[in-house]
């Protein structure tokens, strides 16, 4: 991807006020502000400006085939620009704000632009938690286009390092909002006619969607349902490092990821190891998820071993992570 043409400082502000206010006029004005999210820090735009959004692709040098998140305050602002069917309301209703993204079809008088939905008729919405998210999204007033704020491809920041460590001198700001809680990002629902589809999945567990629809959603390559996301990529997410997963054997000079009490063979062969939960906790796991991906791939190690996860609850999410950094390339 081509780099963006110039270097510019990039400011760290606080999350106070006045930072929320300069966030905000550098939004309004048409610049790209990092803002942290319950999930993983997003790189923000104006929605509504195609020149924002294509600053964000440029930025990130994300093909622009992919489309982005728009995010929205409330769910009133969100039902401006999408057309909710009666599961969409539920959903939102059951998980606004939080960590779903709802893909519904663009409602006729939406203020999105169509580069951020990348062309398409449909469009991804998302209320997020985080109180500084929310405090930001009030002040803008109008939807802010957010993918992940990572270079394209790479592991999501959960932190204002992980952002500079990507796209400091390329972006205007980051919003300073410490460490994200959930850490990984939000599950992605269609809900474009037919039955829900469970495009990717993330923050809110695929069993917390069953219980509010009381049927367990289609997954995305189920038979017969219509494509999958266009930017669910197979290799994505990827260290520097190979990666290489359900490992009960460790290789000499390998960095390891463990979770919970299962120790692999050979772990005192290690380079270096990262413990996602010791109580094997998937929320935890989560949370950590990015930032330990991130060491280990710092140490240099060639290889980052993972010991297997279970699939239940956040573990899916954590899965469907690490199979794409697993991916080849
Ligand atoms: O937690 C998150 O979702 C974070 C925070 C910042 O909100 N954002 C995030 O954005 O992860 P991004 O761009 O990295 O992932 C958005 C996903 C992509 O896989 C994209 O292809 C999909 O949502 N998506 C967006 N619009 C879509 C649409 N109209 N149809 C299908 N998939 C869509
Ligand atoms: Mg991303």
């Amino acid at each position: 991807m081509d780099a963006p043409p110039s270097t510019i400082p990039t400011l760290r502000l606080a999350a106070d006020a006045d930072g929320l206010a300069r966030a905000a006029a550098l939004i309004g004005a048409g610049h790209l502000v990092a803002v942290p999210t319950e999930t993983v820090y997003g790189l923000g735009a104006d929605a509504t400006d195609p020149e924002a959004v294509a600053a964000i692709y440029a930025a990130k040098g994300r093909p622009r085939f992919n489309p982005l998140i728009a995010h929205v305050a409330t769910i009133e602002a969100a039902q401006a620009e999408g057309v909710f069917d009666a599961f969409a309301k539920k959903l939102a209703a059951a998980f606004w704000p939080g960590p779903l993204t709802l893909v519904v079809p663009a409602a006729p008088g939406g203020s999105v632009c169509d580069l951020a939905r990348a062309g398409l008729d449909s469009v991804a919405l998302r209320v997020p938690a985080h109180a500084t998210a929310r405090a930001l999204l009030e002040r803008v007033g109008r939807p802010v286009a957010a993918p992940s704020a990572n270079r394209s491809g790479r592991v999501s920041p959960t932190s204002v390092d992980h952002v500079l460590t990507d796209l400091g001198g390329r972006i205007a700001a980051v919003l300073d909002g410490g460490e994200c809680p959930v850490g990984v990002e939000s599950s992605v629902v269609a809900c474009l006619g037919g039955l829900p589809r469970l495009l990717r999945p993330g923050g809110v567990t695929r069993e917390a969607l069953t219980e509010v629809l009381g049927f367990a959603p289609e997954a995305a390559g189920d038979p017969g349902s219509r494509p999958v996301g266009p930017g669910l990529l197979a290799s994505h997410y990827a260290p520097r490092a190979g990666v290489r997963l359900d490992a009960t054997r460790i290789e000499p000079g390998e960095a390891v990821l463990l979770l919970g009490a299962f120790r692999p063979a050979g772990l005192e062969h290690a380079a270096t190891v990262e413990s996602l939960s010791e109580s094997g906790d998937p929320a935890e796991a989560a949370t950590r998820l990015f930032g330990a991906l991130r060491r280990l791939d710092a140490s240099g190690a060639p290889t980052i071993a993972v010991v297997p996860v279970p699939e239940e609850g956040l573990g899916e999410a954590i899965n469907d992570r690490l199979r794409r950094a697993a991916a080849p390339r």
